[in-house]
């Protein structure tokens, strides 16, 4: 069990949000596999509190819950004003970015680029907690500093400590800087540092994020680290079967890989959520790179991959099933485990 303030999960990890892939149809496969949480990717304050597409792509249905709201901003006000915004939505947990490495984000002075601007951050983080008292958990997401230099470490800490003082419920921290991107290993010594500096109670908890890319990586991350909640993500990308495969491990189970049966019946699901939520056009576009994703799962993966980046629609889409995942080619297949 892991608590984030008053919710509790049955199991220690998470779908982390993930910019133009954590959308409801992704995150409603993940929780079918056993996934107990959910992170919305970041949602500009400004898209909120505009109203229109910003505020209709951030609503939930009653099938998406526990799920955090993340909130990317510039300024304490509009960023606590989007919070509530969240909160009237039915959010569960108010989540804050200092994280995002995106050029265009931080030169607005969003996401990562605040993780230079401690004060500045505290002021948010404080604003927030201010505008959402204790109904709902906040909970902040951060990298391990700008870069490298001692600077960026001081202002990590100020920034973490604050949100340890102001009564954040947890702080997930991914092992690399802003600078770094996405490039070299997660530094999950980073993470243990600071698991074995700051006591984790029932009221914080301290998360990990940044190379998971199978269920046993979850497990390895709380054994090496100390963290007692581990994000998911690259790994979970056209692979919400590491959920299904964690708990497996949680009681002991063998690791069992899906079927193609089951990979058929999992794209043909998404896909259909996928077009329920944005169409059959912009579901064609958006599932494409989802379907590169799950290929590399398929026996045939090279094939499969030129088949998914071809698909203009749901009968590609299908065409595409038909093809390589019905029963007769799976020859590939045989000895494979059911989840
Ligand atoms: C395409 C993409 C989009 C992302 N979008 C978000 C986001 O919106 N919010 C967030 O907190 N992290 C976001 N992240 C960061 C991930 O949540 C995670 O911290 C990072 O990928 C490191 O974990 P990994 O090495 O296991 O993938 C994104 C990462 C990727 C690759």
């Amino acid at each position: 069990m892991v608590q984030i303030g008053k919710l509790t999960l049955d199991a220690p990890f998470f779908q982390a949000g993930l910019a133009g892939y954590s959308d409801a149809a992704m995150r409603l496969v993940a929780r079918k596999h056993g996934c107990p949480y959910c992170i919305t990717e970041a949602m500009l304050d400004q898209f909120l509190i505009r109203g229109g597409r910003g505020l209709v792509a951030a609503e939930i249905t009653e099938a998406d819950h526990p799920i955090a709201g993340q909130l990317m901003g510039s300024n304490p006000q509009d960023i606590a004003h989007g919070a509530s915004i969240l909160v009237k939505l039915g959010y569960d947990v108010i989540d804050i970015n200092l994280a995002c490495p995106v050029k265009k984000i931080r030169r607005k002075a969003r996401g990562g680029h605040l993780l230079q601007e401690p004060d500045m951050a505290v002021d948010i983080l404080q604003a927030v907690k201010q505008t959402i008292g204790d109904d709902l958990p906040c909970t902040l997401k951060l990298r391990c500093g700008t870069d490298d230099s001692a600077k960026a470490l001081s202002d990590f800490y100020q920034i973490f400590e604050a949100a340890m003082e102001l009564g954040y419920a947890a702080v997930v921290v991914h092992g690399r800087s802003v600078e770094q991107k996405y490039l070299g290993p997660s530094n999950w010594d980073f993470l243990k540092n600071l698991t074995h500096t700051y006591p984790q109670t029932p009221q914080f908890t301290i998360g990990g994020s940044g190379d998971i890319w199978t269920a046993p990586d979850i497990f390895r991350m709380i054994d090496q680290t100390g963290v007692r909640l581990v994000s998911v993500a690259r790994g979970c990308i056209g692979n919400p079967w590491i959920f299904a495969q964690a708990r497996a491990l949680m009681q002991g189970k063998p690791m069992l890989t899906a079927t193609l049966k089951q990979q058929r019946d999992v794209l043909l699901e998404h896909f259909t959520l996928s077009v329920q939520l944005h169409g059959e056009k912009q579901a064609s576009n958006m599932m494409r790179k989802f379907g590169i994703k799950f290929s590399v799962h398929h026996p045939d993966p090279d094939a499969v991959k030129m088949a998914f980046i071809n698909v203009k629609s749901l009968t590609d889409w299908q065409a595409v099933l038909d093809q390589f995942y019905e029963a007769s080619s799976l020859p590939l297949q045989e000895g494979r485990e059911v989840i």
